[in-house]
């Protein structure tokens, strides 16, 4: 058995997807003697307490896949309201742009995290990464979590409408 052919566009297709709010994250890494890499991320998802597993997915397309294939470990910055230009510096621009003038500290596990007021933020272990359709999945397992009591940024519908500081 298998699945019939989608019945709609893929305009269609986003427009429905677009309908579940999700937060706003941005995976950063960092090869030992490479420059760091980051993108924004709303796949970001919660997979199971114990172990303790997330998941995101990244497009076969984007400039930093072969770092997440082969990294031991990125982190995940759950982003808060106030954070849209952090989202949106993220999703464009060079690897350079996207990092300037932004502070970078090192975590106990020796990864480059954003030193900024984030929601909340994960390190994690890449346990584990498949191909399907034109994203490659990453389950991480995390060692550590620290979370702040910021609101956070939310997308919804392709924008942050339903985000308060954005309202
Ligand atoms: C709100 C938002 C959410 C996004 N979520 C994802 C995502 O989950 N996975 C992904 O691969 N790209 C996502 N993107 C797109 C990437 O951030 C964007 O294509 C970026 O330029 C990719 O950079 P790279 O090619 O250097 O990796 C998102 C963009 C925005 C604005």
């Amino acid at each position: 058995m298998s699945a019939r052919s989608p019945d709609f566009t893929s305009i269609a297709f986003r427009q429905a997807l677009g309908r579940f709010p999700t937060g706003v994250t941005v995976v950063t890494a960092c090869m030992p003697g490479e420059d760091p890499v980051g993108l924004t991320v709303s796949s970001f998802n919660s997979v199971s307490l114990d172990p303790p597993l997330v998941f995101w997915s990244l497009s076969l397309g984007s400039s930093s896949k072969s770092v997440f294939e082969r990294c031991e470990r990125y982190i995940i910055h759950v982003l808060s309201a106030e954070q849209f230009d952090i989202a949106s510096r993220f999703a464009s621009g060079t690897r350079e742009q996207r990092f300037e003038g932004v502070p970078l500290v090192r975590t106990a596990g020796g990864q480059l995290r954003l030193d900024l007021e984030c929601a909340a933020w994960f390190e994690c272990y890449n346990r584990h990464r498949f191909v399907e359709g034109d994203h490659l999945m990453l389950l991480g397992e995390v060692e550590h979590c620290e979370h702040s009591p910021a609101l956070p940024l939310i997308y919804h519908a392709g924008g942050y409408d339903l985000t308060p500081a954005r309202q």
